[in-house]
């Protein structure tokens, strides 16, 4: 995979593809059994009802932000697509959890790596903010407003999680991904469908308040399981369909990782084989827009993934937020 655009082009890219993947996570590791000295909890328990075993979080009193596991992600990225800082035309970031309201996230990954060029901006799609970005950057491209883009999905989701609320806190981990989004005239490689869909009047579900005393993330957690596997169905057949292909064609599925049993039913309801479907929740938990780049990284690799291969990425997130993509590598 290396880059094809030469520095200076004015080339008009019809279409885009993930040229490489990079992640971060914080170093301090929070095992279930770190829970149980926390909360009224077992390690049993969280195993069966989500899948997960430890996750990465931002110790307290660190250095860690959200912005710099972004740019750690996407410095990696870079390096693996052998593309110079200076070559990106765009950063899009996706979080829930910036470091402030401003600047972006995005602007503050342009200072650490020095992409001077680029336009830089945050979206707030939720767990379904990488996919989004994804369709962000394609789109640019597609219109000749640029030809290298980051897509980067960062969250620190310690910062808004109640680690005395034993329902919600055993879900979450920090972490980043990005991926170097680059232009092809090639249509059998790249981004071949992205379907973006939301649904406001289901925000109460999920959602964290800014100017409330607690402002920790509030989840219904069984309505949130009924509707992220009936929504990320739907997608998937959709984003499936309007590539051409079928759920066949596929190789690999790549789901939100929020937790074992809505992957796993979500596979059922589908009729996907459980090998090709790409987990690697137990080490991270969930870590919203950051879960499908790190399980996508993961998977190239261990070279799963590989040139040739066709992924579906889906998800769902907060407000609700819905995503369906077919990647072609
Ligand atoms: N340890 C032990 N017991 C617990 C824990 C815990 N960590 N958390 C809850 N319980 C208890 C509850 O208090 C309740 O006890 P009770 O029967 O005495 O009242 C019992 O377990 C059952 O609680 P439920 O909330 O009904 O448990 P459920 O089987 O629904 O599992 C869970 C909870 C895991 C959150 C589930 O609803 C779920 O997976 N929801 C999806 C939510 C999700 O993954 N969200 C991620 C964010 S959204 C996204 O990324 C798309």
């Amino acid at each position: 995979m290396s880059n094809e655009r030469t520095t200076g082009s004015v080339e008009h890219f019809k279409r885009a593809r993930i040229v490489s993947v990079g992640t971060s996570v914080p170093d301090t590791v929070l095992t279930n059994s770190d829970f149980e000295k926390m909360v009224d909890t077992n390690d049993e328990w969280i195993v069966t009802r989500t899948g997960i075993k430890s996750r990465h979080v931002a110790a307290k009193g660190s250095m860690v932000t959200t912005a710099g596991l972004g740019s750690a992600a996407a410095r990696l990225a870079l390096e693996r697509a052998k593309t110079a800082p200076e070559q990106v035309d765009g950063i899009i970031c996706a979080t829930i959890t910036p470091d402030g309201l401003f600047p972006s996230t995005a602007c503050k990954i342009q200072a650490d790596l020095g992409c001077r060029g680029a336009f830089a901006f945050d979206i707030a799609a939720a767990c379904a903010g990488f996919v989004y970005g994804l369709s962000l950057a394609k789109n640019f491209i597609a219109a000749g407003q640029g030809s290298t883009f980051l897509v980067v999905g960062s969250e620190m989701l310690s910062r808004i999680t109640d680690y005395t609320d034993r329902a919600t806190c055993i879900l979450f981990g920090d972490g980043a991904g990005a991926a170097v989004v680059q232009g092809t005239n090639d249509k059998d490689t790249g981004i071949q469908s992205v379907c973006l869909s939301s649904d406001g009047s289901l925000g109460k579900i999920l959602y964290c308040n800014l100017w409330d005393d607690s402002r920790f993330m509030y989840m219904e957690g069984r309505e949130v399981f009924k509707y992220a596997v009936r929504m990320m169905a739907e997608v998937t057949k959709k984003a499936v369909a309007e590539a051409g292909l079928t759920l066949d064609d596929i190789d690999y599925f790549i789901p939100h990782q929020a937790n074992i049993r809505i992957i796993k039913t979500l596979g059922e309801t589908l009729n996907i084989a459980p090998e090709k479907v790409i987990v690697n929740l137990e080490n991270f938990g969930n870590t919203s827009s950051a879960s499908i780049p790190l399980a996508l990284n993961e998977a190239i690799q261990d070279g799963r993934i590989r040139k040739g291969s066709t992924v579906l990425l889906t998800s769902l997130g907060g407000g609700v937020t819905v995503a369906g993509a077919v990647i072609r590598f």
